[in-house]
């Protein structure tokens, strides 16, 4: 895992980010959080590549690359964060440190968001930062992939 880049990974419906929901989501699209993301990365010597899938095989297809072209991963898995056990096997076979993102603060949501497969195999855990989250992860894995 010789590799200076971070994979962002966006589930469904976060291709909308921006115009769904701003109200609970923000104004921000998925290309300024790989701005943000990219210039947080910068300044530890690192970079990020930042995907967007509405399936739950995209995602997992994405994680598998992961293994060969990342040295961590930030995942905002959208609705899969609550359902997906495939999600969290893929993760599972992730060697590097592993950020879920939520721009809600899913706790204060509807009880079925309230539980998360991903979480069980997070390193680090974000919600409620909005899209603030992203860079903050991104942020939290350069200094574990610093030691
Ligand atoms: C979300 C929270 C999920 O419950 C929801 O299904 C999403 C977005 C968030 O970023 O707050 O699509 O992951």
């Amino acid at each position: 895992m010789s590799s200076k880049t971070i994979f962002i990974l966006n589930g469904p419906n976060l291709n909308l980010l921006g115009k769904r929901q701003p109200e609970i989501y923000g104004h921000d699209t998925l290309e300024d959080v790989e701005r943000n993301c990219a210039a947080v990365a910068a300044e530890a010597g690192f970079e990020v590549a930042l995907f967007q899938s509405n399936y739950e095989g995209g995602i997992v297809e994405l994680i598998h690359r992961a293994r060969d072209e990342a040295c961590a991963i930030v995942i905002n898995p959208g609705a899969y964060t609550h359902t997906s056990i495939a999600i969290l096997d893929a993760l599972n076979a992730f060697e590097g440190p592993v950020f879920e993102c939520h721009i809600s603060n899913v706790h204060k949501r509807e009880s079925f968001r309230h539980h998360s497969y991903v979480s069980l195999r997070a390193d680090g855990v974000m919600a409620g930062f909005g899209v603030e989250g992203y860079a903050l992860c991104v942020r939290r894995a350069c200094s574990v992939l610093a030691g």
